[in-house]
């Protein structure tokens, strides 16, 4: 079947079948293998969500507990891997050492057989049980400080903010955090899932493929949006200037990080999760006047764009969130990506079962029939 019109972005385009997560657009839903996101944040963790989203049910307490245990070990980096993170230079983001490490990751370890499920999964754990650890090292390194060896007892929430901090994180912190890593671990075929089914496609390993996506979520109409939201968030300076602002904004017909969605035409759930969460913090440690900002850019924003179904999306209140907890600001992408990691190696599972490469066509819209002309004939017109 030969597709002659072209959908740009592939909106709305199956790429794939797949049975790991579900949105409804219209009504503002979202579910991890038919549970609902809200369901999940309320009364799972992360190493849970990534059983359910890798082994497609909720696991028993002995699974889970198993899982754990085959997930500890590679939370240590490989001897090669650290004396990498201390080489990159200090300068750059956050993320292109995340892109750089996982690719370095699988030079360190064992060749996959795609044919063997075993060693499948075996490359899945090694690359889920790095990734907080390859962040916060990152950081340390960029800081100056020492690497923290991550604590085999502490959850991946936990020993994120141990390894990045080098202090014992509080509980509620702690919670906050693993809540977020729930509410952003998959979200079916966005942008950096859809670059690492491409890349699996072709038979590469899950530390490639993984590289790639975390190149994709790093743009700023992806991933990259939670971060400077708080920017903008800053940059407003209160809630007395948000209409003033959101005026120059629409002149200039630029986009307000943190709103919009493909596939969202209502709040997005997990804004309204992240809200929670950020409520929550401030009970403890305080508010701050970003929130008040916020509330007021959402009610000016969905007031002049609601009708075309533009309203605020997960990264519109993760930055306030993540900043509570003391993150730096360009840490906020890779900690999304820690997060879907969890997703993108579900998918990547999920090609691998029934692959087929990704090659899709094109429109063309050059010229055709052009002769070559000798260097000495041509002109700077090129006609
Ligand atoms: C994520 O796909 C996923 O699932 C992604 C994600 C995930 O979990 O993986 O949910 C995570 O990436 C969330 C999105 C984070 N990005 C941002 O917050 C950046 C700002 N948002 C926009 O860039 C935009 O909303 C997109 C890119 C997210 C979606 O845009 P579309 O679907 O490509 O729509 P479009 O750019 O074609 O815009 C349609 C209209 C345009 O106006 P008109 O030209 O028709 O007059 O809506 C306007 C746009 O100007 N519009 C906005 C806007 N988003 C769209 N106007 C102002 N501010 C915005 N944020």
């Amino acid at each position: 079947m030969t597709q002659t019109e072209l959908v740009p972005g592939l909106a709305g385009i199956p790429a794939a079948e797949s049975s790991i997560s579900f949105i409804n657009g219209q009504e503002g839903l979202l579910s991890y293998r038919g549970i609902r996101i809200e369901e999940l944040a309320a009364h799972s963790n992360f190493e849970e969500v990534i059983c359910l989203l890798w082994d497609g049910t909720l696991p028993t307490q002995a699974a889970l507990d198993a899982f754990k245990e085959r997930l500890r070990p590679h939370s240590k980096l490989h001897p090669d891997l650290e004396r990498f993170v201390r080489a990159l230079p200090l300068q750059g983001h956050p993320m292109e050492a995340l892109q750089a490490s996982l690719a370095t990751l699988g030079m360190v370890s064992p060749r996959v057989d795609l044919r063997d499920p075993v060693a499948r999964l075996d490359a899945c754990l090694r690359t889920m049980g790095a990734v907080s650890t390859l962040i916060a090292a990152a950081e340390r390194h960029r800081k100056g400080l020492p690497l923290v060896e991550p604590d085999p007892n502490l959850s991946i929430a936990g020993n994120f903010l141990y390894c990045l901090n080098g202090e014992r994180p509080d509980a509620i912190k702690t919670r906050v955090l693993d809540c977020a890593l729930v509410l952003h671990a998959e979200h079916t075929m966005n942008a950096s899932t859809f670059a690492c089914r491409v890349v699996a496609s072709t038979e590469t390993n899950p530390y490639t493929a993984t590289s790639a996506a975390v190149g994709a979520l790093y743009g700023p109409l992806h991933g990259g949006a939670n971060e400077r939201v708080l920017v903008q968030l800053e940059s407003i300076g209160g809630p007395e200037n948000v209409s003033a602002w959101v005026d120059k904004k629409m002149a200039a017909k630029e986009k307000v990080m943190g709103f919009g969605h493909r596939v969202y035409k209502t709040k997005d759930p997990r804004a309204k999760n992240l809200q929670i969460l950020a409520r929550e913090l401030f009970e403890i440690h305080g508010s701050t006047p970003l929130y008040d900002t916020a509330l007021r850019l959402e009610e000016e924003v969905t007031a002049r764009l609601g009708g075309k179904g533009i309203y605020p999306n997960v990264d519109f209140f993760s930055g306030i969130v993540y900043q509570k907890l003391g993150i730096p600001t360009d840490v906020f992408t890779p900690i999304f990506a820690l997060s879907r990691m969890a997703g993108w190696l579900a998918h990547w599972m999920e090609q691998m079962e029934d692959n087929k490469l990704f090659r899709p066509g094109q429109i063309y819209t050059g010229r055709k029939d052009v002769s070559y002309v000798p260097i000495g004939q041509r002109s700077a017109a090129g006609k």
